[in-house]
């Protein structure tokens, strides 16, 4: 079946993931790529497809909400994913108020566009809206679950914003019968991601015996899922989802801080021929971010159960493939920690 499908923010991380996927898993679609290209963004993480004739890529910012509106009724858009958003925590808390902006009101405007042209025939639409585990709140150590009913309980400015937006996509299925899907996934690690997040940068930092800043006593709990395992159960759940449901998505695959960081650093050695334990000596105890949640881990049972979702890769398995990613792929880093990706848009789109 053909299908217009318009995808937010596939030049950053997961989208990246998300549109290679489809692209090539769906050949009969048309996928429209629309990603303001902030610095999170960046095109020379789909190189691989841009050529693709089912491939249309769209310089927009999901806030300017006539041109979307435009670009729904002009390409014929019948799916929506919709991933675009600020998505560091430590940049919300030094400046949230464009989480406010790009979270909350570029979705809200993304919600209207849709309903505005869609105009009550909503069938074969969906409005697929991807989230973060991180609007649950935190866990003690105590080895409780998020579940899809657990309530929302935000700390930083990015988890408000995304809990907003949650709320927002929720209330145009309940208030104008807008088909929506929402999920909330676990930290992602792989391929693509920018290295200010904690595993490309210790990655970077190793290969350049930097010190590698461990936020408090490094006793935080993570859930990592690899990214390629999370694009597949967004195109599941794209597919097969119920309308109006959320989903959790996770890896049951909990790390301490300090005992992933270690695991990265003997990765790292090991890939680079370095003595083991080397870089140990890199580690370095810096103020605990404000704010700090303690544990996140996610229950994705009723995925696997109603779906037959699983994450496929063991931790050991992605970690490594990670690594040597970053490793084989220097120039990628290099291109984005000193900017130079930036200045290659400035020339291709005159900005
Ligand atoms: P990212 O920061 O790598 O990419 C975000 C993309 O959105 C970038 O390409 C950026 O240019 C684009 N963008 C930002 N503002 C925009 C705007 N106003 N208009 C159009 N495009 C804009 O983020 P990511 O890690 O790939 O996360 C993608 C989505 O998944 C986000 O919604 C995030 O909340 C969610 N999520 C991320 C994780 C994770 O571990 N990274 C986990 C769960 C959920
Ligand atoms: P991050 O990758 O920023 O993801 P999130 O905050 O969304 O979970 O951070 C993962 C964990 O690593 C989090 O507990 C904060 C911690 N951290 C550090 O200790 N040092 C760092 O330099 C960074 C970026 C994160």
């Amino acid at each position: 079946m053909k299908r217009n499908i318009l995808i937010t923010g596939g030049a950053g991380f997961i989208g990246s993931h998300v549109v290679r996927l489809f692209v090539k898993n769906y050949p009969e679609y048309n996928i429209f790529n629309m990603d303001k290209l902030t610095y999170a963004g960046n095109l020379a993480n789909l190189t691989d497809i841009e050529e693709a004739s089912n491939y249309h890529f769209l310089k927009e910012d999901i806030c300017d909400y006539e041109k979307i509106r435009n670009i729904i009724a002009g390409n014929d858009i019948d799916g929506i994913i919709h991933l675009a958003a600020e998505s560091h925590v430590d940049r919300s808390i030094k400046d949230p108020l464009v989480f406010a902006q790009t979270n909350v009101m570029g979705t809200l405007s993304l919600l209207q566009a849709a309903k505005e042209t869609w105009n009550g025939n909503y069938d074969g639409k969906i409005f697929y809206h991807i989230s973060t585990d991180e609007v649950y709140g935190t866990l003690d150590f105590d080895g409780t679950f998020f579940t899809e009913e657990t309530a929302y309980d935000p700390h930083s400015p990015y988890s408000a914003s995304k809990a907003s937006s949650d709320h927002f996509v929720r209330a145009y299925h309940d208030t104008y019968g807008i088909p929506v899907i929402v999920t909330n996934c676990s930290n992602n690690y792989g391929p693509y991601q920018f290295p200010e997040k904690l595993i490309p940068l210790f990655i970077n930092n190793i290969r350049h015996s930097r010190p590698l800043p461990v936020y408090g006593k490094g006793e935080n709990v993570r859930d990592w899922l690899y990214v390629e395992d999370h694009a597949r159960a967004i195109d599941l759940i794209f597919h097969k989802g119920k309308v109006g449901e959320t989903y959790n998505i996770g890896g049951f695959n909990e790390w301490k801080n300090i005992d992933l960081i270690k695991v990265i650093i003997k990765t790292v050695d090991k890939l680079l021929g370095n003595p083991e334990g080397k870089s140990l000596s890199l580690i370095t105890y810096v103020t605990d971010r404000a704010g700090h949640d303690l544990r996140y881990a996610i229950d994705s049972s009723k995925l696997k159960h109603e779906l037959g979702w699983e994450p496929s890769l063991q931790f050991e398995e992605g970690i490594e493939k990670t690594v040597r990613w970053y490793l084989e792929n220097q120039q990628w880093l290099d291109n984005v920690t000193s900017g130079e990706y930036e200045k290659y848009y400035e020339k291709m789109y005159k900005i």
